[in-house]
């Protein structure tokens, strides 16, 4: 059996000018901008997705791109022939693929079940085959409603397995189990990122996630929502920030039996989110409280010590800076959706 320094050294440590990336979900929120950044490194991406919840305008902006291609394809679903044909020049392949937001995997939980442990095992095979690097996002969810606090990756979680996430929920445990299963047995040099909530340009403005509703909301002059009292917490990582994490992950040569934490240690509570998108916006509206969501988590804040040991990484991005740039980033979208569906009218 190899050993992961084996499977790494062939799987290429370093940045190869003409490598081409294989991104599952690379037309999504945090998938769209590492297919921009990987190009900007210079190398070639593959993007791979069913469009589900992608942007349309995420992949439009992709989609003139030199060394950028795209293929619409549902990853629990066996490989098309024409990607298994690349397999000889592709050296990294990132799994992202898969609703983020919890009314939007809720929506289909069978499809999002299979979408973790079928998609995953597709692309780990391909990553075998290639003899690449596979990277997966895995999340903070996890560790489920977390008894330790904050939440280190060796925590091993309290999840529910009957309850309305556990598609999601118990779908990344077990790609987790499928990635590390390959790292084991020499198949597959492996990365697992869990990732925490993370925000910023290109995130669907309705996809029900705190920052992006709250966001909407005050700009739209709409009534601003807030689950339970408002005391949960949640720590928020911009998007160029995870990005440079799940990219010094990639490339870093790590023992690959170890998953890594990637977020933004800042804990606050959903409250002070709150102040900070008023503030921002101006708005007057009213703030309306609904019930708690079925096990949603009441505090979430990583412990990075793992990220900044092994990958010298730590988030740059303060919450104001980056608050900033969503609401302008939000306000021009918005403000362009009337005539969107004026013209598609
Ligand atoms: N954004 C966060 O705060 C966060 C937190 C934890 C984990 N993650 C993980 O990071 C990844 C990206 O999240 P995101 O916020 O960009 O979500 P997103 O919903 O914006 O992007 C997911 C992309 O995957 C595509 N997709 C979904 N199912 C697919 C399938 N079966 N086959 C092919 N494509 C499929 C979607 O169309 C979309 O383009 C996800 O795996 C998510 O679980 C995100």
């Amino acid at each position: 059996m190899r050993n992961q320094t084996d499977l790494d050294r062939r799987a290429g440590s370093t940045v190869r000018p003409l490598a081409l990336n294989v991104v599952a979900g690379g037309a999504g929120f945090i998938g769209s901008h590492l297919c921009r950044a990987l190009l900007d490194r210079g190398e070639s991406v593959l993007c791979l997705d069913n469009l589900q919840t992608a942007r349309p305008s995420n992949l439009r902006a992709l989609e003139g791109q030199p060394r950028f291609r795209f293929l619409r394809h549902d990853i629990s679903h066996p490989l098309p022939p024409e990607l298994l044909r690349l397999a000889p020049r592709i050296t990294r392949v990132w799994n992202l693929a898969c609703p983020a937001s919890p009314p939007l995997y809720q929506r289909d939980p069978e499809h999002t079940m299979l979408t973790n442990v079928l998609g995953t095992n597709h692309l780990l095979r391909l990553a075998e085959t290639a003899k690449a690097r596979f990277l997966l996002t895995s999340t903070s969810e996890v560790y489920g409603d977390p008894e330790i606090h904050p939440q280190a990756e060796d925590y091993r979680g309290h999840v529910s397995c009957t309850g309305p996430r556990a598609c999601y929920d118990e779908g990344k445990r077990a790609a987790e189990t499928l990635a590390f299963d390959y790292a084991r047995a020499g198949r597959a040099a492996v990365r697992v990122a869990r990732i925490f909530n993370t925000y910023g340009p290109n995130m669907d403005p309705n996809d029900g996630r705190v920052v992006s509703n709250l966001i909407c909301q005050a700009l739209r002059g709409d009534e601003l929502t807030v689950y339970g009292d408002g005391s949960q917490t949640r720590s928020f990582c911009y998007v160029s920030d995870m990005v440079a994490g799940l990219m010094a992950l990639m490339e870093a040569d790590i023992e690959g039996t170890q998953p890594v934490n990637l977020g933004n240690p800042a804990e606050m509570t959903v409250n002070e989110l709150l102040g900070h998108v008023v503030a921002l916006t101006g708005t007057r509206a009213p703030v309306v409280h609904r019930p708690l969501p079925t096990d949603d988590p009441r505090r979430r804040r990583p412990d990075i010590s793992r990220a900044r040991a092994l990958l010298d990484w730590a988030p740059q991005v303060p919450l104001a800076q980056g608050l900033e740039a969503t609401c302008a980033w939000f306000a021009a979208e918005l403000a362009a959706e009337p005539a969107a569906a004026g013209a598609a009218g």
